[in-house]
């Protein structure tokens, strides 16, 4: 298929990405590289062995969208960009709701208008916000209590797109829209080449990124967010999953794409806590890291996994790997990217108006 990626230089898409190109597609990138580097774009040839289409442009930018779907010819869409910050989010609520919400708008008039019916969107398990659950399936309720903008911009964008499908295929009942949901829970690793890997522009607010500058001596410690948790060991507990695993994930989904909407959770249904991840760290890396233990941070559930049953079911996917392969993959990373041979922060990006094709 030929496929456009939004977000394609980002961290899971341009794991998914290498996938889809790995696979025998045709990708084409859309990017504005608010957050992430053209270094992707180098990294993502070296592990395929060919160059996707790569379009520096701004979703929020119709005219230069539609200029891209013209050239396209997509078969279909898997729609990563978006902006991720939690905190920031709760900061600057406008520019979320701006970029995602417009951003996607702009995405479905581009593909109705260019008569593309298959849609992979990149949702996230904080639209199930604080439900008194652990495990969540697809069929529980979402949009309770969501505590940020960033959740609240998912949630109405799957809202949006159910709608969207409904009014499509009533029109069209013979020639249907077919999206994916995917509730992905706790990307972390990389991929096993430490070429690719987690390399946002700003402060990260992720567990992982934090490790990984605690790692890099980037910062002297790392604050465990609460240990009086009812968990096993007190901190909290969450459902992280390769980045690997969850770029196979989009393959399936494109594969198994149905009429309507339909929605998946992408996890291994498996809890790890806090510091078994820091421990987990220290294990594969023999080296020590600091860690302090603070007051928990405000919005924060206990614990919350996947039930990833459907997918399973439906999609023919479940996680092969492990919290251990990801730390070992992590630092893979950590040693090319020290090494600046990995991501080049350094790239300099191509004018954004009109879209820039590079090949
Ligand atoms: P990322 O920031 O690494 O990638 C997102 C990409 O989108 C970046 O390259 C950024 O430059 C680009 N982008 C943002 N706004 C854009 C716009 N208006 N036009 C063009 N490009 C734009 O994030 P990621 O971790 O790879 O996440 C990908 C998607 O998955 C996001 O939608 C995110 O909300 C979602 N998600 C991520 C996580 C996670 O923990 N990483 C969890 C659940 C859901
Ligand atoms: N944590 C720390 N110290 C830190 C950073 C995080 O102890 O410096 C803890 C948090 O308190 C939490 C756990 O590590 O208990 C994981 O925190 P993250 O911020 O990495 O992930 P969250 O589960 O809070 O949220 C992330 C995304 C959400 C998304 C959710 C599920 O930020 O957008 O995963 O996909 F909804």
């Amino acid at each position: 298929m030929n496929i456009l990626v939004t977000g394609g230089t980002g961290y899971i898409g341009s794991h998914t990405v290498v996938a889809l190109l790995d696979s025998g597609h045709d990708v084409t990138i859309l990017d504005n590289l608010n957050n992430s580097h053209l270094g992707a774009l180098e990294s993502i040839s070296q592990l395929a062995g060919r160059r996707p289409l790569f379009y520096l442009s701004d979703l929020c930018n119709l005219d230069n969208l539609n200029l891209i779907f013209d050239h396209g010819h997509f078969d279909a869409v898997i729609h990563f960009a978006g902006l991720k910050a939690v905190g920031e989010s709760v900061s600057e609520p406008l520019k979320y709701y701006e970029n995602n919400l417009i951003g996607t708008l702009n995405l479905l008039h581009a593909i109705k208008s260019h008569n593309v019916k298959k849609l992979i969107f990149s949702s996230s398990a904080t639209v199930y916000g604080a439900q008194p659950a652990e495990k969540f399936t697809e069929e529980m309720p979402t949009g309770i209590n969501i505590s940020n903008p960033y959740g609240w911009t998912k949630s109405m964008i799957e809202q949006i797109l159910k709608d969207f499908a409904a009014a499509e295929n009533t029109k069209s009942p013979d020639n249907p829209v077919e999206i994916s949901l995917l509730r992905y829970f706790n990307p972390i690793g990389n991929h096993p080449s430490g070429l690719l890997g987690e390399n946002p522009n700003g402060q990260p607010n992720n567990l992982m990124p934090i490790i990984m500058q605690v790692a890099r001596g980037e910062r002297s410690e790392l604050t465990v967010f609460g240990d009086d948790y009812d968990t096993p060991d007190g901190t909290c507990v969450r459902d992280y999953i390769h980045v690997v695993d969850l770029a196979d994930g989009h393959l399936k989904a494109l594969e198994y794409l149905k009429p309507g909407v339909n929605t998946y959770n992408l996890g291994s249904g498996q809890g790890t806590s806090v510091l078994e991840l820091i421990h987990t760290f220290e294990e594969v890396s023999g080296k020590t890291l600091p860690y302090k233990i603070g007051n928990r941070r405000p919005g924060d559930l206990a614990g919350f996994y996947a039930n990833p049953e459907k997918a399973k079911r439906e999609l023919h996917w479940q996680t092969k790997l492990t919290v251990k392969d990801a730390m070992r993959d992590t630092l893979k990373f950590l040693e090319l990217s020290t090494n600046k041979t990995a991501n080049n922060n350094s790239a300099q990006p191509v004018e954004p108006n009109p879209p820039e094709r590079q090949k």
